[in-house]
């Protein structure tokens, strides 16, 4: 990735946190991660969940976060830094998490032996936007021992437009997860039919499973700002503009003498969900 992309990357991450951190967390929570169990972070960007991931396995445990950007994975070892000395300093919250380390690699050829781990997961990166999943799952299946855990989630739905329904249908329609895959990609191959892609590798127990995530006026400053990038990730927009970016811009701005901005609504109510797929390494 260019410096630009990188820091592009690291601003929607950071914006958009506020709305997903609640839901990932939940994810995680689901998962039951053994405590001392050791798991790998497959496209941690910035570390935002390796962190919840090492609080879930407790001290005793360790998390391994891989990204393809350098760049990324220079962020998050630095904020992990930052975060266990700001835990060591207030007492309780550095030992009460496992230890966390950050490396560059590819999820299409993870640089791990067979069976490393017990666990691995990952977060709107394998398998999404539309690319392979096949490939990265028997991956991060080769690299967890018999009878561990493989976990892969992504955002699958939104509705954040409430009362633009043509707006809504634009973003659903072409939104950055799946536009690629309107274009060209065979409907079993999108990132709701990860569960067939599961069973093909051969994991056992596949389980798949919705997390909502919703906000309500009054928005927080944080959570406001966090729909607005969001909106701002997700949407496509075709080189030269369309009419549909300039009525998004007067929906989310407001009209001057006119509608005020959606956000401000203090009827405004918003909700989106990730699916979260999982399965158990065959061989135990
Ligand atoms: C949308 S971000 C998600 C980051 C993180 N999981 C989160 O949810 O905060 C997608 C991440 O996947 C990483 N990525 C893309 N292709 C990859 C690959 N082939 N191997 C490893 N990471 C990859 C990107 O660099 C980026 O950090």
């Amino acid at each position: 990735m260019t410096g630009d992309a990188t820091a592009q990357t690291i601003r929607q991450l950071l914006g958009a946190e506020p709305l997903r951190a609640p839901v990932a967390r939940a994810m995680i929570d689901a998962l039951g991660l053994p405590p001392g169990s050791a798991g790998l972070d497959v496209g941690c960007g910035i570390g935002l969940q390796a962190t919840v991931l090492a609080e879930a396995v407790g001290p005793a445990g360790r998390v391994t976060g891989l990204d393809i950007d350098p760049g990324l994975v220079a962020v998050a070892s630095a904020r992990a830094e930052a975060g266990g000395a700001a835990g060591a300093a207030g007492g309780d919250a550095a030992g009460a998490a496992g230890a966390v380390t950050f490396r560059t690699g590819d999820m299409g050829a993870l640089p791990f032996a067979d069976g490393t781990f017990d666990w691995a997961w990952s977060l709107d990166c394998a398998g999404y936007p539309a690319g392979d999943l096949a490939g990265p799952l028997a991956e991060m299946a080769r690299v967890v021992r018999p009878g561990g855990t493989v976990a892969i989630a992504g955002w699958t739905s939104q509705s954040l437009l409430p009362g633009h329904e043509a707006l809504e249908a634009r973003l659903e329609g072409t939104c950055s997860a799946y536009a690629p895959h309107l274009a060209a990609w065979p409907a079993a191959d999108h990132f709701d039919r990860a569960p067939d892609r599961f069973r093909e590798a051969g994991l056992r127990d596949v389980e798949t499973r919705a997390f909502a995530g919703e906000v309500r006026a009054p928005l927080p400053a944080g959570v406001r700002e966090a729909l607005a990038s969001l909106v701002g990730m997700l949407w496509v927009e075709p080189d030269g503009g369309s009419p549909d970016m300039v009525a998004l811009r007067e929906v989310l701005a407001g009209v001057p003498g006119g509608a005020p901005p959606l956000l401000d609504d203090p009827a405004y109510h918003a909700s989106f969900a990730c699916t979260l797929t999982r399965g158990t390494v065959p061989g135990a």
